[in-house]
């Protein structure tokens, strides 16, 4: 079933006042703060929508309370059940140094939608491709940019590839390096690095490498009301990683999911700036009143703009 159009509208509150909570906490060196101003304002506005709806992906499990924890309920208890995904903060770092690019985000799911992450590595890829079989976690890195070349009909250094810039990325740097692929490499927040594909102004061709499982499900509800391809597969290290997965019913642990096992059905994705980056700017306070850019998206009525609204603060 379709979620209703109102619920955008809804969302787009609650992610920016949670930006707008965390914009005072900007450049402060305090990660914890900022993340906790978000995730307050955050469960209070939830807490004021007519749904029910629980966590399915948030900051930590029972024990870690209080914050936004998995299969806490929200809202007032009347109308629809939605699985409820959030980051409400998206880039501790960017939000605790005044760096570009800090996000307030959040995806809703009808009931039983979203994929229940478990809080470890995921290894991504995504690409502005409607077809199968162009790129795949299984490919080797020169047959995902040699596919994606043909596909999109540009030369493999004509290409932009965005990955986290981390040594565990070392291999496949060099191997896009070799291949003279442009890279964008980014010091923290790949849910907005795998959201760079959907539009082709924001000059990035493919997304990969190893993030947060968390923020790969958020970038999947995004990229689900695009034409574009994601997989993504949960790296399990320790024991314990391991049976927390088996807890949560994934008994595969080296399963590839594709978008459609991720997000499954009808969903809304929203992500308001915090600070100035690549997909949104950031707030911006004039007086009793804020502006705030938020990136939406609406699978079922095909609903993808960057909405800038301006709101009072109180
Ligand atoms: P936080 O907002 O929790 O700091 O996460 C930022 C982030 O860069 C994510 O976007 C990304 O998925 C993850 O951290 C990568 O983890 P790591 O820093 O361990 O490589």
């Amino acid at each position: 079933m379709a979620i209703d159009k109102k619920f955008v509208d809804q969302l787009i509150t609650v992610t920016s006042k949670a930006a707008l909570a965390s914009s005072y906490l900007v450049g402060k060196k305090d990660k914890i703060a900022a993340d906790k101003a978000a995730v307050d304002s955050m469960r209070s506005n939830l807490n004021n929508l007519d749904i029910q709806g629980q966590i399915v992906i948030g900051e930590g499990e029972l024990d870690d309370a209080p914050m936004l924890y998995i299969g806490e309920k929200l809202g007032t208890n009347k109308g629809p059940e939605f699985d409820i995904a959030v980051d409400p903060l998206e880039g501790t770092n960017f939000a605790a140094n005044n760096l570009p690019g800090a996000l307030s985000v959040i995806a809703i799911g009808e009931k039983n939608s979203l994929f229940n992450a478990p809080e470890t590595y995921m290894e991504k890829i995504s690409a502005r491709v409607s077809e199968k079989n162009v790129i795949d976690l299984d490919y080797t890195v020169r047959q995902n940019i040699f596919n994606l070349s043909d596909y999109l009909n540009k030369r493999p250094e004509t290409l932009t590839a965005c990955i986290l810039d981390r040594p565990r990325h070392k291999k496949i740097i060099d191997e896009l390096i070799k291949l003279k692929v442009n890279l964008k490499l980014i010091t923290d927040g790949d849910v907005s690095g795998a959201l760079l594909v959907t539009e082709e102004n924001y000059n990035v061709d493919i997304f990969l490498g190893i993030g947060g499982g968390p923020e790969g499900v958020l970038a999947a509800a995004a990229l689900d009301a695009y034409n574009c391809n994601f997989q993504g597969r949960f790296l399990f290290k320790t024991d314990e990683d391991k049976a927390r997965a088996k807890k949560m019913g994934i008994n595969d642990l080296t399963k590839k999911y594709e978008l459609n096992e991720i997000v499954i059905g009808d969903s809304i994705f929203c992500a308001t700036g915090i600070t100035s980056g690549d997909l949104v700017k950031g707030v911006k306070i004039l007086g009793n009143e804020f502006i705030s850019e938020t990136f939406v998206t609406h699978k079922s009525s095909g609903f993808k703009k960057v909405i800038k609204i301006k709101q009072n603060i109180k």
